[in-house]
């Protein structure tokens, strides 16, 4: 997927001829873009990122298949990350966990953000999944979907704020009478490694 991003000049005279454009491709993440994601996780959120509740549903696991998604610039540069992880929204009721989600520094308020989203929510019903949760700002999720009666009676595995505790159907009716503990789904790098002698 390219994207172009406008990035009028904020004093431009109105009737200016079109605005530059910077070019960015969201694509699959590759091992290789491993480094240039954990840098752009640490800038975005810092060290405290792995004391997150949501983090007791990724560590030792993996993303879904296809959905851990970069973003980069047409130089390579890594400008965006989000990933989403298969999780149980109680009892054995399937479903995501999104995030995080983190845009570079010099390329935020230009659509980015929005753009992840929708390509990884896009993804992620193209694949058949059904319903996503996520612990985040709902005044930035709530233009996607995001709501928060979704997850009244669901309980994540620690402290979260309830208000940043917002669900969306994928499939209409997905989250009906959802209710229990949030648990991690998928399979734990554990499972992957071969068995001691
Ligand atoms: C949140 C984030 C991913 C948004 O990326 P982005 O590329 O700037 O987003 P977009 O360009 O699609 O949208 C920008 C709009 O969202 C708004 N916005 C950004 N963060 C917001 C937040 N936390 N709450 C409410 N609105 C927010 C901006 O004010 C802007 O509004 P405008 O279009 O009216 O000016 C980015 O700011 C980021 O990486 N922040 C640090 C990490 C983070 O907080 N991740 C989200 C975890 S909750």
């Amino acid at each position: 997927m390219t994207f172009e991003l406008a990035t009028p000049h904020p004093l431009a005279p109105r009737l200016s001829p079109a605005p530059p454009t910077r070019a960015f491709e969201i694509v699959d993440e590759t091992p290789a873009d491993v480094p240039a994601r954990e840098a752009l996780l640490d800038a975005a959120f810092g060290p405290a990122r792995f004391l997150k509740t949501c983090e007791r549903l990724r560590d030792g696991r993996k993303p879904a298949p296809g959905l851990a998604l970069v973003a980069k610039d047409d130089e390579g540069d890594m400008l965006a990350t989000i990933r989403l992880w298969p999780i149980h929204a109680g009892g054995r009721r399937p479903a995501l966990l999104l995030g995080p989600l983190a845009v570079a520094d010099h390329a935020r308020s230009l659509g980015l953000g929005g753009e992840m989203m929708r390509a990884s929510l896009a993804r992620a019903r193209a694949l058949g999944h059904r319903a996503v949760l996520l612990v985040g700002d709902e005044p930035y999720y709530r233009r996607f979907g995001f709501e928060r009666r979704f997850t009244e009676k669901l309980v994540m595995p620690g402290p979260v704020e309830r208000a940043r505790f917002l669900g969306l159907e994928l499939v209409a009716g997905a989250l009906d009478g959802a209710k229990g503990r949030v648990t991690a789904g998928g399979l734990g790098d554990a499972l992957h490694m071969p068995r001691a002698a």
